[in-house]
């Protein structure tokens, strides 16, 4: 009897452990790849910090590429007075047609929002910013932070809230990302030429360094590898997988709310910066 519950206790904790190490651990899915030692892994790979001072800022990229992929992060940003930097976290590919899917947090000074900036290259080409005031403190805690790439569209969420969604409207001759595997890539750095309400607001280098953190990283993921593509167990799921996930009617409804209430810049209504008429994709989004 006794021995049967301490070998299932046994079996729960190995579990535990087991799924404690498949899930993220900075050591093993990222490097560090620029800011002399301000870039960090601690607490065995469980967190991530990067720094900025006047030298450096630091980054730090992820070491497998991926074509489509639900990635979630969660990010504690630089607390206080961070006008002046920024923290980016977004997908990348290679070249120079490369696809990016960006998100920015544009720091601001105590007190005041910090701007999350979005935007979505294809094949070179973006110029479709959006960008939100956050429903909460973003430095106060961790918050979660994520991108679902499927051959659907592009959406990014704010504690599972999903904020914008870039569809797949190659129908109609809009380009999206499908062919080139990108990378995750994070950094923090000193942007007060242009960040803060357009480089008027300077970085208080006496409050340096100013920290940004990660933990819980969780990446459900097709790994591009030699030429073949390789995806998690919860990609297909009898068709109801991340690969086939899209916005049902209240999450459409959700992030309606969250663009009438918290954004604050949207390229599909800038009618000054595309007198000849809008990106095609503007007629088409959901409320882009
Ligand atoms: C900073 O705060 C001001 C005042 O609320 C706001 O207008 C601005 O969008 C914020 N963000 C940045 C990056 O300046």
């Amino acid at each position: 009897m006794a021995a049967a519950a301490l070998s299932s206790l046994l079996l729960f904790l190995s579990l535990l452990f087991v799924s404690s190490v498949l899930g993220g651990n900075f050591y093993q899915d990222f490097e560090i790849t620029w800011g002399s030692g301000r870039g960090k892994i601690l607490n065995n790979g469980d967190l991530l910090t990067l720094s900025l001072d006047r030298g450096s800022g630091s980054g730090f990229q992820s070491k497998n590429v991926y074509l489509y992929g639900k990635i979630d992060m969660q990010l504690k940003l630089v607390p206080g007075n961070s006008a002046g930097t920024v923290t980016t976290y977004y997908l990348k590919s290679q070249g120079s047609t490369w696809d990016e899917i960006d998100f920015e947090f544009l720091g601001n000074l105590s007190g005041d929002p910090y701007t999350l900036h979005t935007n979505v290259y294809t094949q070179g080409k973006g110029d479709r910013e959006q960008q939100f005031h956050l429903w909460f403190d973003p430095t106060a805690n961790f918050h979660t932070y994520s991108i679902l790439w499927n051959p659907q569209g592009i959406i990014f969420s704010v504690d599972g809230t999903p904020i914008r969604e870039f569809k797949n409207h190659e129908s109609s001759g809009v380009l999206f990302p499908k062919n080139q595997p990108m990378r995750l890539y994070s950094s923090l750095w000193n942007a007060d030429d242009w960040a803060t309400r357009g480089g008027l607001v300077k970085t208080d280098w006496s409050r340096a360094p100013f920290t940004a953190s990660y933990r819980n990283f969780n990446a459900d993921v097709c790994v591009w590898s030699a030429g073949k593509s390789s995806c998690s167990s919860g990609a297909h799921v009898g068709g109801r997988g991340w690969l086939s996930e899209n916005l049902d009617i209240t999450r459409q409804q959700r992030m309606k709310w969250v663009q009438r209430n918290y954004m604050v810049y949207n390229y599909c209504t800038d009618a000054k910066r595309f007198p000849q008429g809008y990106p095609p994709e503007c007629a088409l989004n959901t409320a882009a």
